[in-house]
């Protein structure tokens, strides 16, 4: 990025209480490798052109460091920590309506499945969403956007899925690359009542959508489950998807096991996501591959599920992501502030393991783990600035307001109105 003068644009992060980001230079991070996170005490970052040039104490702060030649921007960090821009690697943000009705039957008893199978459930978002128009959903992508900036997500993956017509899941896919945002074909997300099977639906949406949505979307995904689709319909699906050039991830294993994980193996999938009925089994097999585990802590608690077996995944080997699942029906959540706070104190990750599983391993689901996901010379400028003392604050402190401000590619793309955070004492007497 430069100046429209021409010159170079350059940012400096100064005086922070401290840096932490996922150390060293692979992706995905797996075993001890996951808790290794570099803090720096007083530090500075330095962003030119969009990257970041140097980092470190500010001791080592020297006039003339890194390429700028022209004025530098400062952001002052006094009282903040920064931490790499978060990765939201599974989000189903491009929706029209809500389902809070639904929410409030599910509390008193009506279960996700029953929604589901009564037509409801992900079939009443696909109602609203073939409704919107293109317009309507640009809009709600980029409404979600920037919910998800505030919570300090600068990189977000989102799939269709909602319109499961040819005109709408092509209207989706295009909102979500115009928000910015990495784009996901769920083509086999439910199959639409005007469908009398899985096979005729399948049969549809591969001849008449996929040649198009391969050109628009990085992956493809397939929600294997009873009720949705089975192990030889997400085959068919994800084979004719591969063949299309699209990386393929699964939503599995979330209320049955159905043999997603050996299909992701089988298949060579990015990812296998949810997890919350993974067996010791599943468990050791995704350990011994190269597929990322994916896994949605918030939609475990939205839904009152069990939540999955991050803990034994870790200690087994296998690399796993962090994400919301942000959707209107099993997840309405947005931060992943929260996801790393429930990663620890449900999933039993450290905060370590919860930051990286949220930068890097999540950039690298995405296919973007060389560019973001850590704070270190020639990575993408993407920065969240945190109100606390300490960086674990991310994930301690549950539920808070902690992004000060919000840096991608070099810019300050949000910043929270000053003096917000500590309002005035009342005067005593
Ligand atoms: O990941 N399980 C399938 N899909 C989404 C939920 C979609 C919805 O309920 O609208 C999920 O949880
Ligand atoms: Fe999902």
């Amino acid at each position: 990025m430069s100046n429209p003068d021409g010159g170079q644009r350059a940012l400096l992060v100064r005086d922070l209480a401290q840096l932490a980001t996922p150390a060293g230079s692979e992706a995905p991070l797996r075993g001890a490798a996951l808790a290794n996170v570099e803090v720096v005490r007083d530090a500075y970052v330095l962003c030119e052109n969009g990257r970041i040039t140097a980092f470190g104490p500010m001791r080592k702060l020297r006039p003339g460091l890194g390429e700028a030649q022209g004025e530098v921007e400062e952001l002052d960090g006094r009282g903040l920590c920064a931490v790499p821009g978060l990765v939201d690697c599974h989000t189903h943000a491009c929706f029209a309506g809500d389902r809070v009705d639904e929410f409030e039957l599910r509390a008193t008893g009506a279960s996700y499945e029953a929604l589901h199978a009564a037509g409801g459930g992900i079939l009443a978002t696909v109602r609203a969403t073939r409704s919107a128009g293109e317009r309507g959903l640009a809009e709600a992508v980029r409404r979600h956007r920037g919910w998800m900036r505030r919570a300090g997500t600068t990189t977000f993956e989102a799939k269709s899925g909602y319109g499961l017509d040819q005109e709408t899941e092509l209207a989706s896919l295009r909102a979500i690359r115009e928000a910015g945002g990495i784009a996901t074909w769920l083509g086999a997300h439910a199959v639409p009542p005007e469908f009398s099977s899985a096979a005729a639906y399948l049969e549809f949406a591969l001849a008449d959508v996929l040649p198009q949505a391969a050109r628009l979307a990085v992956a493809a995904d397939v929600f294997l489950e009873e009720g949705a689709f089975d192990v030889d319909e997400a085959r068919r699906y994800l084979e004719a998807c591969r063949a299309a050039g699209l990386a393929l991830r699964l939503h599995g294993d979330q209320f049955t096991e159905q043999g997603a994980i050996p299909l992701a193996v089988e298949l060579g999938a990015r990812s296998v996501d949810h997890l919350e009925a993974t067996s010791d089994a599943g468990v050791g097999m995704l350990a011994a591959s190269a597929v990322v585990g994916v896994l949605l802590p918030v939609s475990a608690l939205f839904l009152g599920r069990p939540m999955p077996p991050a803990r034994a995944l870790v200690d087994a080997g296998a690399a796993i992501a962090l994400a919301t699942d942000f959707n209107p029906g099993s997840s309405f959540c947005e931060s992943l502030g929260v996801v790393s706070s429930l990663a620890v104190t449900q999933l039993h990750l450290s905060p370590a393991e919860a930051l990286a599983a949220c930068t890097v391993n999540a950039a690298h689901v995405v296919g973007l783990a060389a560019r973001v996901g850590r704070i270190a010379p020639g990575y993408t400028a993407d920065l969240v600035l945190l109100d606390a003392p300490d960086w674990r604050y991310l994930s301690y402190h549950l539920g808070a307001d902690l992004v000060a401000a919000v840096v991608e590619a070099g810019e300050i793309t949000w910043q929270r109105a000053a003096g917000r955070s500590e309002p005035k004492r009342p005067a005593l007497g």
